[in-house]
């Protein structure tokens, strides 16, 4: 049995090959301009039924041909065929534990940042254990001295590499100056997301998030929260966040495929809320964590097996 190891099978230009040997061009332009799109797709493992569960796989799927069209590079794959590029990686590695997979479409031979093609694909299995909130997970956040990428100069709605570089800006300057990680306003000077996850904050019992027009990736986990919070009861207000909004609410969590559900306990040094995981954070991400490996069966349209694919 293998399990999560550096020793692992990446799906690569149509091969199962040892991750180590997977190499991209110097002189492609992802080499060169960080040119690709991707998708981080979690797979989680129920031990009870033996079986690996990606969810919201074609959700995933759907962004990844958005993110395609959106930055110029035609999809050679098919969602089948996309698939079955999944299960063969994962049928490779016999994983047996929770997984993040990396599905990235490049351009691989010698050319420029507006070259379209030849169009490739990888698909890397990585470790990742979910993240189970106990007491310690309250993360500290500064708002970044960063602005958030806009729609009309480089498009968070695309799930690109190159965007990411927004974030690593900010990311460092918050570490640098000992925060865990920074929250980003945008153009208009509202609240925009993370760096790498959405927002939510908890204001008077209720959840509130920032408009998909607020500079945001249009999250797969938010829209998830969004739906989940119905079946908890809780209102939910889709709408612009102030700065100042954020200091005085009663909790601040962060969000993602990868984020799963983080809690923020201060930003720039003032306490949120309670200072500690909010009930409403600890109740949703508990939720989450029932949905994703089937084992509570009301995420089932959500989850699809492995094995299945
Ligand atoms: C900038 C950014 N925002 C939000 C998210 C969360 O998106 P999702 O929930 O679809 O993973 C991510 C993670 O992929 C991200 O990189």
């Amino acid at each position: 049995m293998t399990t999560c190891d550096s020793s692992r099978a990446i799906w690569f230009c149509g091969k199962i090959i040892p991750a180590n040997k997977a190499m991209v061009p110097a002189l492609s332009p992802t080499a060169q301009f960080g040119l690709n799109v991707f998708e981080g797709v979690r797979c989680y493992w129920n031990g009870d039924t033996s079986m690996l569960y990606a969810f919201r796989l074609d959700e995933h799927l759907k962004r990844l041909e958005e993110s395609c069209k959106l930055i110029g590079i035609t999809l050679p794959y098919d969602n089948a065929y996309i698939r079955q590029a999944i299960k063969d990686v994962c049928v490779a590695n016999n994983y047996r534990c929770d997984i993040a997979l990396r599905i990235t479409i490049f351009i691989g031979g010698e050319g420029s940042w507006h070259s379209s093609d030849p169009v490739d694909m990888f698909i890397a299995p990585i470790q990742k254990a979910r993240n189970i909130l106990s007491d310690s997970s309250g993360r500290s956040a500064c708002i970044s001295t960063w602005e958030r990428i806009a729609d009309s100069a480089l498009p968070p709605r695309v799930k690109a590499g190159a965007n990411y570089m927004n974030g690593r800006y900010a990311h460092l300057e918050a570490v640098r100056n000992g925060y865990d990680l920074p929250i980003f306003l945008g153009a208009n000077r509202k609240v925009s997301e993370g760096a790498g996850a959405c927002l939510f904050m908890v204001k008077n019992g209720v959840l509130v998030t920032p408009t998909v027009t607020s500079s945001i990736l249009e999250s797969i986990t938010r829209d998830t929260l969004i739906e989940l919070s119905e079946s908890l009861s809780l209102t939910v207000e889709i709408r612009d966040i102030d700065r100042t909004e954020l200091y005085l609410a009663e909790e601040v969590f962060l969000c993602g495929s990868a984020a799963e559900l983080t809690p923020v306990t201060s930003i720039d040094r003032i306490s949120i809320g309670s200072g500690s995981v909010g009930k409403i954070t600890k109740q949703l991400s508990d939720f989450y964590f029932g949905l994703v490996d089937g084992s509570n069966q009301d995420g089932a349209d959500w989850i699809t097996s492995v094995n299945d694919l």
